[in-house]
């Protein structure tokens, strides 16, 4: 599982964020993007509690999973719940790649992250808007991604935070091997400048959910991000 992963994400990536797709149709929905091109498929799971809404869990996961391998991709799962560590092993049974949790949802952050890598998936750690760049920096080689949030996280559709290029430029020195993730408000207006700064996996759910035609969004997106 995290093979594949680490494959997909050595080169820049746009990942559909199915939070804004259509619900009733989802396996049509990533099979259009999938079709498009898009490799990496990126989940977000709320539990109401870290964040207000609640979305997505194992079950719906591992149903998305199955049609995203079947097409040679990857399941990129965002947990944006609290005490994530209790929470890991139903979503790598369900078939995700990488599981991403938040540093400010647990005070163990290092052994979340190895038990991760344990579970056979590759591992992330993400940052909210407020949260300094610093807070990575004593995981540095415990994580395959470092996801820095471009919006406060909880719903899709929301303006990019305009100072999130200066920030991943901070974080930069700081993840080692990781690749920076970048998830909210990612656009073809927005992408180019984050890219610049040093991201390499870009969350896209509104700019491409909700476009009339989801494969030529898709496009555009990784176009103006310089990815696959
Ligand atoms: C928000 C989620 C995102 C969301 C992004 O908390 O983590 O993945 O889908 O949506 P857009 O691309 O619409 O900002
Ligand atoms: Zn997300």
């Amino acid at each position: 599982m995290s093979e594949r992963f680490r494959e997909l994400i050595a080169a820049p990536r746009v990942a559909p964020s199915i939070l804004s797709a259509d619900f009733a149709r989802l396996g049509a929905q990533v099979e259009e993007v999938m079709a498009a091109g898009a490799r990496v498929i990126h989940v977000d799971v709320m539990d109401g509690h870290f964040v207000p809404p609640i979305t997505i869990g194992p079950l719906v996961a591992g149903a998305v999973a199955d049609v995203v391998h079947d097409a040679g991709g990857a399941i990129d799962v965002h947990m944006m719940i609290e005490a994530p560590e209790r929470q890991i092993e139903e979503f790598a049974k369900a078939g995700a790649d990488s599981i991403t949790f938040h540093a400010e949802a647990t005070p163990h952050a290092n052994r979340t992250l190895a038990a991760i890598r344990d579970l056979g998936c590759c591992a992330g750690i993400a940052i909210n808007p407020g949260t300094p760049v610093e807070a990575v920096a004593e995981l540095r080689n415990l994580a395959d991604l470092v996801l820095c949030m471009t919006v406060n996280p909880g719903w899709g559709g929301q303006s990019f935070i305009t100072t999130s290029p200066d920030k991943v430029e901070r974080l930069r020195p700081l993840v080692g091997t990781a690749k920076i993730e970048v998830d909210g408000g990612i656009d073809t207006d927005t992408a180019p400048s984050i890219a610049a700064a040093g991201a390499s996996l870009f969350v896209a759910g509104s700019a491409i959910f909700g476009a009339a035609d989801p494969a030529a969004a898709y496009q555009a997106i990784a176009q103006a991000a310089g990815a696959s």
